[in-house]
């Protein structure tokens, strides 16, 4: 779809839907009177007849007269005091779905004037609604039951001053709702094609279309940095684990000074962010095998690595002034002849042990050698995100990721991106007690604390590899897919936590 800002008249316009937000109000706003005389008055009508009140993604369809768009689409847009960016976001997936649906191939939408809201962040948001709010997975449908995504979406702004900053707006969420959507392509393909190397290959690609330095460890590169988590869950399978490191405004290699004495200061550097993403391609359990019931969705056991990938794409195309490490351990996680067993002892690249409980606790077993290595570039932060436990679905259904951490200001900024991003997240407590847990009596910690706080064991884990490092740990089990289509995304892969990291690194410091 093609996203434009447009500081033209709406009326008059060839477009097959004109989409109008509209607040919840006794009247019409005066800034779309002439609209709506151009319409014959269409919108006065409805509102006065009580057709479209308003309401939070209300919807109503208007026939459009002869000099007008084919059909008027009202959005509601609820309570005035309440509109906030995620409002917009939520109002553009729901009408430019709708637009589609009827068949339309040009459409305009009419930007509301809202004091609160930025007209750079009124851009953004409407260009990730109508972006998320289109997405389809439908490679591998023949049948043509789909409605075809809307060809051009029209920004129409009356106010010149706006139109720059509207403008910036959609450059800025047209490439983070695509990152997001690239995400979600590479999390809905089958387990068995994004295996490890398919995974891989993609960061390759990304690499040479958006000038990203790339590199690929397999499995003789990772016996050579003794990550021994990582190999030994993906020992299980035919398709060998990868490490993949994407890399994002490197410094320069320092050059080697020739006697001369230092001149004090060296230049600041750029803050350097490592991103972790959990890249388990498919997750039977292992030995300590699943139960069949909605297996299937453990394809998307990647979508903490997929995220990453789509969050490097936004970071280089956005041009961040920052270093950004995205490190992803890719694995499968099945029950082959060689698999690793419970009761094993694995050593870690790091040198920490680990006793094997449960071969289903694998997520945190491959982060412990992807964390450690993200910690020889001493970042500034590192931030991992995973599809780690089910406890946390429990906890906080799908609502929102659990953050944890070891660094409060961290995670305080990253619960408040997601919110601003509307990809929300929820502190949860990371404590002694948890540490204590995870003790075993073999080796330094065991891949499981049992029953009791399985989302905070978990983290408690990983923290063992991070260091001193500010570090903040995203649990998305329960929001990387969902089992229902909603308003910004269809039932699938959802690319949660591309939104989130990209609104994260935009504003860092
Ligand atoms: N990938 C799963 C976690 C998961 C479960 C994500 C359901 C989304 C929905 C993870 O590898 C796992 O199996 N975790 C176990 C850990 C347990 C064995 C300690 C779990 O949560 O049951
Ligand atoms: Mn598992
Ligand atoms: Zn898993």
């Amino acid at each position: 779809m093609r996203l434009r800002a447009s500081s033209g008249d709406p009326v008059g316009q060839e477009l097959d839907a004109l989409i109008i937000p509209l607040i919840r109000s006794d009247g019409l706003p005066p800034a779309l009177r002439n609209l709506d005389a151009g319409l014959g008055g269409a919108i006065t009508r409805s509102l006065k007849w009580g057709d479209f009140v308003g309401k939070r993604n209300e919807l109503a369809i208007l026939l459009g007269g002869d000099h007008a768009a084919k059909r008027i689409i009202l959005i509601g847009l609820g309570d005035p005091k309440q509109v906030a960016e995620q409002t917009l976001r939520a109002a553009a997936a729901t009408a430019v779905r709708e637009a589609a649906r009827r068949k339309s191939q040009h459409a305009g939408l009419v930007v509301p004037t809202l004091r609160r809201i930025p007209a750079q962040n009124a851009g953004q948001a409407l260009a990730e609604g109508a972006l998320l709010g289109s997405y389809r997975f439908d490679k591998y449908r023949t049948t043509e039951d789909n409605p075809v995504a809307l060809a051009s979406l029209d920004l129409f702004t009356r106010d010149a001053s706006h139109a720059r900053a509207l403008r910036q707006g959609i450059g800025i969420g047209t490439i983070t709702a695509e990152s997001e959507n690239l995400a979600r392509d590479l999390s809905n393909e089958p387990g068995s094609v994004h295996t490890p190397n398919w995974l891989g290959q993609r960061a390759r690609e990304l690499g040479r279309e958006f000038g990203l330095g790339v590199r690929v460890l397999g499995p003789r590169e990772l016996e050579a940095h003794k990550m021994g988590g990582l190999l030994a869950v993906g020992r299980g399978s035919a398709n060998p684990p990868r490490l993949i490191v994407l890399e994002h405004g490197a410094p320069p290699k320092a050059p080697a000074r020739r006697g001369r004495k230092a001149t004090g200061r060296s230049p600041r550097r750029r803050p350097t962010i490592a991103l972790v993403g959990k890249g388990i391609t498919f997750d039977t359990g292992g030995v300590s095998l699943k139960p069949s019931a909605s297996m299937q969705d453990m394809k998307h056991d990647m979508s903490g690595g997929a995220a990453v990938l789509g969050c490097m794409r936004a970071i280089a195309l956005l041009k961040l002034p920052l270093h950004v490490v995205g490190i992803i351990p890719a694995a499968e996680n099945k029950q082959g002849a060689d698999a690793y067993l419970p009761g094993d002892v694995i050593e870690t690249a790091s040198g920490k042990t680990i006793e094997v409980i449960n071969t289903d606790a694998e997520g945190r077993v491959v982060l412990s050698d992807a964390i450690h290595y993200a910690t020889r570039y001493e970042p500034d932060a590192i931030v991992d995100l995973a599809t780690l436990t089910g406890a946390c679905v429990v906890a906080l259904g799908s609502a929102a990721a659990g953050v944890m951490g070891n660094d409060d200001a961290l995670i305080e900024r990253v619960r408040a991106a997601g919110e601003r991003a509307q990809e929300r997240v929820w502190p949860l407590p990371l404590w002694d007690e948890h540490r204590d847990q995870i003790k075993s009596h073999i080796a330094d910690i065991k891949n499981t604390g049992g029953r009791e706080a399985g989302t905070l064991t978990a983290a408690a884990f990983l923290s063992h590899f991070v260091g001193e490092i500010p570090w903040a740990h995203l649990d998305i089990a329960g929001t990387a897919w969902t089992g229902r289509d909603r308003a910004l995304c269809v039932k699938g892969a959802t690319g949660f936590g591309v939104r989130l990291l990209v609104e994260l690194l935009r504003n860092w410091r």
